[in-house]
């Protein structure tokens, strides 16, 4: 029997875990590709050229939101951007309407950032255009577990097998590092994952990782460290009674890099805390992919905008 050729099918980008290992190694070397007409001088390519994406940011972002922008236009879609402040949410609206709304102005994708885990399931299920998760509350980041992929895809190739990457600070609070240690460990990566107790979700016996304490017993042995910021807003009183120890303990320094394995590199999420999660020796050093993984996040966010608009039609939902 002759095997169908390869075509993704997902109407909506919710999570890692809807993506098979076809589908991400497709999306990699999709961006890879777009990667290219970034670095030149006229970025711009017509693939979208009459599609509609809007931007709806009900949380604070920079690098998501202008990075899809920037993805829409390079691929010559035209994007609008909604956010909180300035939206009839501020009188009221609730999210089943203002998503209504919008979906009334026939857009092909919407792009949503929203405080509430499930807010972007809550718009797939209902509305007929594309769906992309830019995060929601505690529950998944998909696009930034996808551009720190390729930007390991970048330094790695496809080598992911057997490389350990350590994932160091508020796990507990953050979305980034439950689609990561998803994605990363479909891909046969060793996730290490150090922290205080206070910062490491529940039920984490059941998760795919080796959990640590101490940064210099769990340093050795790795090839990536993934720094994540202590999510304030998100954190309740008392999980943390002195921020000086804190960074005393967890904040990555040179000495640090010292005891992983040769070529260690370093990155983050970003917004990144200079001196409590990561030092600014190592911000600034050239270990450092933190810069690296904001370019990536554009390539990352136009395979996404282009293989979702471009889908072959009657797939799954998600
Ligand atoms: N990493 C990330 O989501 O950054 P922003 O909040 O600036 O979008």
């Amino acid at each position: 029997m002759p095997q169908e050729p390869y075509s993704w099918r997902h109407k909506d980008l919710l999570d890692v875990d809807q993506l098979s290992r076809e589908d991400v190694f497709h999306l990699l070397n999709t961006a890879a590709s777009f990667h290219e007409i970034n670095l030149r001088p006229v970025k711009k390519a017509p693939v979208l050229k009459g599609k509609s994406i809007i931007l709806f940011f009900a949380e604070d972002s920079t690098r998501t939101k202008t990075s899809f922008d920037i993805a829409g236009k390079r691929l010559s879609a035209d994007t609008f951007g909604l956010s909180k402040s300035g939206s009839s949410m501020q009188k009221g609206e609730s999210l089943k309407d203002t998503s209504l709304t919008l979906e009334a102005m026939h857009p092909d994708i919407i792009v949503i950032r929203h405080n509430c885990s499930g807010a972007a399931k809550f718009l797939a299920d209902r509305l007929n255009c594309s769906i992309v998760n830019a995060g929601d509350g505690w529950h998944a980041h998909p696009t930034q577990a996808l551009l720190d992929c390729f930007t390991l895809y970048r330094h790695w190739g496809d080598a992911f097998a057997g490389k350990t990457v350590l994932i160091v600070g508020d796990c507990a609070h953050s979305r980034v590092f439950r689609s990561n240690v998803q994605l990363l460990s479909s891909l046969g990566v060793n996730v290490r994952v150090c922290a205080p107790r206070t910062l490491l979700p529940a039920g984490l016996s059941q998760w795919p990782i080796e959990v640590f304490h101490n940064l210099d017993d769990a340093l050795p042995g790795v090839d990536i460290v993934m720094c994540l910021r202590l999510q304030l807003e998100r954190m309740a009183a008392g999980l943390l009674p002195d921020m000086r120890e804190y960074s005393a303990r967890y904040c990555l320094n040179p000495r640090h890099l010292e005891l992983a394995n040769p070529g260690v590199k370093v990155m983050h999420p970003g917004p990144i805390m200079r001196g409590t999660d990561v030092s600014a020796q190592i911000a600034d050093s050239p270990e450092s992919l933190i810069l690296t993984q904001v370019e990536s996040g554009v390539a990352v966010r136009m395979a996404v905008l282009f293989l979702l608009a471009t889908r072959t039609e009657n797939g799954g939902r998600a």
